[in-house]
């Protein structure tokens, strides 16, 4: 492995073939192994998620990197995760293996690195693997997690975590809506808070593969930038708790005359007329209607991140801090330009509406999916009756 160039992130060095860091479109010839350096945030959180559960289990974790590329995630967990024991790197390329296996060494980690070179769905069902099961899976593949899942989720000891990685959010955002159905198997809506809807159908696809194997499924933490969301959830074990996730199963309704939105439970029809005003509604679905966040957990990983060799890192705690702030939020946000064009009046400022709804007695906070959102339990009528006030408009509304 000639010519290649070491570069930091984390507390771990790679050594990498310089195509490798050049930008996506700008690599031809094709490098022999896979690094995204615009995906630092993303293995950010994954070590803070890592480290917030390590210090709560209080014995080593063994994670799992099951599509590992350079390795560099993994061996993060290991380098900076606090109480990682072992972790499994594997990668379907023979090539990105050699990296991995150079980059364990350089790092000095061979002793709590076992290094396999398989497809992914094999290596987490494989008896000699998995032993007693993972406390942390990541998925981390090129679009879509769908083809991983269920293996993913059987892997996982009562109460582990999986973490995953989707790209393909064309598809669950509403451009591509056949490919989301034959993906998870679920309708999108391309509505103003999308990014909501396309994690909501993820967790909703991973919570359906949990209750076909009796698991039940937690989220913890969700997130998402432009190019990709992401979710982290534990799985639970027994015929209960799949069918609690059942219940937290179901539709989406929204009106896209007035902006009203509710979920409705697998056992009722989506769409028919707006409860509000009278328009035909849209659905999504199914998908899963229960928290996305763990208050709790969302605030030991700001603690987490705050105390961290991590906190120097600006864009990460800014999207910490949202997610702590939102994560006791209401279910679905509103964006203030969408609200703002159905009354014909330029949009308020967002802390406005937020302090004026919380005054009224309602919930509300921005969120970290839109710097334009805002969450709320506020109905779509005193919404519009804030947005008036604030914006002085008197245009009728639906
Ligand atoms: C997006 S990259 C992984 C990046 C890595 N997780 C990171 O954080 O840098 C996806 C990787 O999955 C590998 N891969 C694709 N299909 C696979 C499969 N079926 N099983 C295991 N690895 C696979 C590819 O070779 C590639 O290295």
């Amino acid at each position: 492995m000639k010519e290649l160039i070491e570069v930091k992130e984390g507390l771990v060095r790679l050594k990498l073939p310089p195509q490798a860091l050049k930008p996506l479109g700008e690599r031809k010839p094709k490098p022999p192994v896979f690094y995204n350096p615009e995906a630092v945030l993303n293995r950010d959180v994954a070590v803070l998620v890592v480290r917030t559960l390590s210090k709560a289990a209080g014995e080593g974790l063994r994670v799992c990197d099951a599509l590992a590329g350079c390795g560099v995630r993994g061996l993060r967990f290991l380098a900076e995760g606090l109480g990682v024991k072992e972790a499994v790197l594997n990668d379907l390329n023979p090539d990105a293996v050699r990296f991995i296996q150079l980059n364990t060494e350089i790092n000095g980690l061979s002793g709590r690195v076992e290094i396999y070179n398989l497809d992914a769905r094999v290596l987490l069902l494989e008896r000699k693997v998995r032993l007693q099961g993972f406390d942390f899976v990541d998925i981390d593949p090129f679009g879509s997690p769908a083809s991983f899942v269920q293996s993913a989720v059987l892997s996982l000891k009562p109460g582990g975590v999986l973490a995953a990685t989707a790209t393909d959010t064309a598809p669950l955002s509403g451009t591509y809506p056949r490919v989301c159905l034959r993906r998870y198997w679920a309708r999108p809506l391309k509505t103003e808070y999308y990014p909501e809807v396309a994690v909501r159908i993820l967790l909703g696809f991973i919570a359906r593969n949990c209750t076909t194997v009796d698991r039940g499924l937690e989220p913890i933490l969700v997130h998402r930038t432009t190019q990709y969301i992401r979710v982290y959830a534990r799985v639970h074990r027994g015929v209960k708790t799949a069918e609690e996730t059942m219940n937290k199963m179901g539709y989406l309704n929204h009106c896209f005359r007035c902006l009203h939105r509710f979920f409705v439970d697998l056992d009722t029809p989506p769409g028919g007329k707006c409860p509000n005003c009278g328009d035909r509604l849209s659905w999504a679905g199914p998908l899963w209607m229960g928290r996305i966040f763990d208050a709790d957990f969302c605030h030991k990983l700001r603690e987490e991140y705050i105390t961290s060799h991590l906190s120097s890192k600006r864009e990460l705690g800014r999207l910490i801090e949202a997610i702590d702030a939102e994560s006791r939020g209401a279910a679905t946000y509103y964006v203030t330009d969408r609200v703002s064009s159905l009354l014909k009046a330029s949009p308020p400022a967002k802390n406005i509406i937020i302090e004026n709804l919380r005054k009224m007695g309602y919930t509300a906070t921005p969120t970290h999916f839109d710097g334009k959102g805002f969450r709320t339990d506020a109905p779509i009528r005193d919404i519009i009756m804030v947005f008036k006030k604030t914006s002085g408009s008197s245009k009728p509304t639906p």
